[in-house]
């Protein structure tokens, strides 16, 4: 008869800080929780935050990576904790809050407000000035490839680890990141969106945005929803280019 392997106990170090209490420094505090089959970071913490410390504080809405609010840095890399397995784990991890953003408290930060200012500065939507003016003007047919190719990029779910993995960001904060390329990428794209190569290019068209990334791939290999970031940033690049040229 096999002996069972008894469970191991996880050691979870999370970087704990709340900058609106001044007396409060950030400093490591370690939790232990016994690891279960098929546990997530998802179900260690809210273990914690259940049995041992309901102070801690971090993000989930829906444990299926989908929202994109659970992302934080695991062992130092940038990932999703609702789909992180224990089990691919050693059992010391570390959790810290995603960098770049403004911290909430513990591993808990405000992306929206850096993802609102993204969206508006690069205006993500259809612009179609003939279709504001009459609102029963049919839409074009796509070619299915094409609409594939844009929900793929579609798929964004603004999570912020792209940023976070970014070394240019950190270098410039104004640098619209892989997030933002891949997000005017996806509206290139889209035949409904009328604006012309110059008016991406007055968006793009500098070291803020395609011509600042240094071609590293921090992005793409983090990126929990696989996106084909670092084509589409050579995508843009060609297309500046040529526009760029022509100017
Ligand atoms: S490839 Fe570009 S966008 Fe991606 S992490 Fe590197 S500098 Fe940032
Ligand atoms: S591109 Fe990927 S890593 Fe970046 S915000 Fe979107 S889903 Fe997250
Ligand atoms: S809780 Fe929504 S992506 Fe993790």
């Amino acid at each position: 008869m096999s002996e069972e392997k008894a469970p191991r106990i996880l050691k979870i170090n999370v970087l704990r800080f709340d900058p609106n209490d001044e007396n409060d420094v950030p400093h490591m505090q370690t939790y232990e929780v016994e690891e279960a089959y098929g546990m997530t970071l998802f179900v260690v913490l809210n273990e914690i935050r259940e049995h041992q410390d309901n102070s801690l504080m971090f993000d989930f809405v829906c444990r299926a990576g989908i929202c994109g609010s659970c992302s934080m840095l695991v062992n130092g890399r940038p990932t999703l904790a609702c789909r992180t397995l224990t089990s691919k784990l050693d059992e010391n991890i570390s959790l810290a809050p995603l960098p770049l953003f403004k911290l909430i408290k513990d591993l808990s930060i405000y992306s929206g407000e850096w993802m609102r200012g993204l969206n508006e500065k690069l205006e993500t939507w259809i612009h179609d000035k003939e279709q504001e003016i009459n609102v029963d003007k049919l839409e074009e047919r796509m070619e299915p490839a094409l609409a594939d190719e844009i929900y793929e990029l579609d798929r964004c779910v603004e999570c912020g680890c792209c940023v976070a993995a970014c070394g240019t960001i950190q270098m410039k904060p104004d640098f619209v990141g892989a997030v933002g390329l891949n997000k005017v990428a996806r509206y290139h794209l889209d035949p409904r969106d009328k604006r012309e190569d110059e008016e991406y290019y007055e968006l793009i068209g500098d070291e803020n945005g395609v011509f600042g990334c240094m071609s590293l791939l921090g992005c793409q290999d983090v990126c929990p929803k696989d996106l084909p970031l670092q084509s589409k940033i050579a995508y843009l690049r060609r297309m500046m280019l040529t526009t760029g040229l022509k100017s």
